[in-house]
């Protein structure tokens, strides 16, 4: 071990004795999915298959794109699936990255300009974090979670500042409580408080939402018919559509901008051919309406987990939206519930803090298309069996909150 390992080590083994440490794992074989985020079942789906080994069938190059967008890694292939895209989503433009987190990242990085001001949800995902540390805003100023009077609160201070952007970041559907965001309330308060829509902007992040909301899957925005009060949206591919990348939806000039000064699609090289063409397949099943059957057994089985489960008050997220999560209090507690689980053949993940904030830490339920109804029977009984057992690794304390007690 070098030096470094050692100071390395130590730093882990913090980590380890705190219960925070992170671990990669491989799902076992014959288990039943209601962890990832393949909302539409569409990873494993027969008809995507078929359509992408034809489209690669089809196409002259289907490897590497050999550079970045600026340098030989654009195409008319992926200039053609970006008119397409923001075509369905109903943009002025499209522009595809590497991953969400890129997206996001060059976005908020670029966007906001010299002494301009980020508001932004409490929740908002890490990549929005990334990107506003290194932007030029002046103040980055978070909100209470979809709480439109904390928003109200912060806006009448920075109002005022005329001649600054400011610019307000939410998730339509939350990753991690998979709520949606009162997105109406907010592009109602902007109005009131930018009656002439000047400098008052917001952006969208749709990662959860996409394929899962609105006609076809175009999203929440397009559900609320909100598209013109957006200023910029975040879809990720790499969720309901069973790929990898993101695009980012706006004006041409964003777009332009983007292309000038987004360092992470300047940087680096650009995905494979192959990539495009599987979201160029998942966007052609989507556009054809053959998920919308998939959409409405997700509101079925939500509904069927919301109404059959039977847990200790406040312990379930409020969530009408294929998350759902089971908040304990502890990284062993949730531990423990999503390890009785997993040894059921359910795959569920803890959620521990710091990814979530302590107390909050919650094992997170994702409800996909592929699930059957029996499966969520079966998983409901197993959550409220354990909650019965009495002898149970959790019990609950005098605050009706849970601790773990001996794992
Ligand atoms: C809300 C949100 N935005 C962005 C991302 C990043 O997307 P990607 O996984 O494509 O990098 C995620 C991924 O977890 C997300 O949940």
């Amino acid at each position: 071990m070098t030096p470094l390992d050692m100071q390395l080590e130590a730093t882990l083994a913090k980590r380890r004795k705190i219960a925070k440490i992170r671990r990669l794992v491989v799902n076992p074989e014959g288990t039943i999915d209601f962890s990832s985020n393949d909302f539409l079942g569409l990873a494993y789906s027969q008809l995507l298959r078929d359509e992408f080994l034809q489209e690669l069938h089809s196409m002259k190059y289907i490897l590497g794109s050999t550079g970045s967008r600026l340098l030989d890694g654009n195409s008319k292939y992926v200039e053609d699936l970006e008119h397409k895209i923001a075509q369905f989503h109903k943009a002025e433009a499209a522009l595809i990255f590497n991953s969400g987190f890129d997206a996001n990242s060059g976005l908020f990085s670029t966007l906001p300009q010299k002494g301009d001001i980020i508001i932004y949800d409490e929740l908002v995902h890490a990549s929005v974090h990334e990107g506003m540390r290194m932007s030029r805003a002046s103040h980055r100023l978070p909100f209470k979670h979809s709480d439109i009077d904390d928003l109200k609160r912060i806006l009448e201070k920075v109002v005022p500042m005329r001649d600054k952007n400011v610019f307000i970041a939410v998730e339509t559907v939350y990753s991690m409580d998979g709520d949606v965001a009162p997105l109406q309330d907010i592009v109602d308060l902007l109005k009131y408080y930018w009656p002439h829509r000047d400098n008052g902007y917001l952006v969208v992040d749709e990662a959860h939402g996409t394929g899962v909301y609105g006609k076809h899957g175009r999203g929440v925005v397009n559900q609320l018919g909100l598209e013109k009060d957006v200023f910029a949206r975040l879809h990720t591919f790499s969720k309901a559509l069973a790929s990898n990348g993101a695009v980012i939806l706006g004006s041409k000039t964003l777009r332009e901008y983007l292309i000038n000064y987004a360092r992470p699609l300047i940087y680096s090289t650009f995905m494979p051919y192959s990539s495009l063409a599987l979201i160029k397949c998942a966007y052609s099943i989507l556009g054809s309406g053959q998920t919308e059957p998939i959409q409405d057994h997700l509101k079925i089985i939500i509904q069927r987990f919301r109404d059959t489960i039977r847990l200790p008050v406040g312990t379930l997220l409020a969530s009408s939206s294929p998350i759902q999560g089971v908040v304990l209090n502890g990284n062993e507690a949730v531990r423990a519930l999503a390890g009785y689980l997993n040894r059921k053949g359910f795959i569920v993940k803890p959620i521990c803090s710091p990814t979530v904030p302590k107390g909050q830490e919650r094992v997170r339920i994702c409800l996909h298309g592929h699930n059957t109804l029996e499966q969520v029977d079966s998983l409901v009984a197993s959550i409220n069996m354990f909650f019965d057992e009495s002898d149970n690794p959790i019990v609950m304390s005098s605050e009706n909150t849970i601790v773990a007690s001996r794992l």
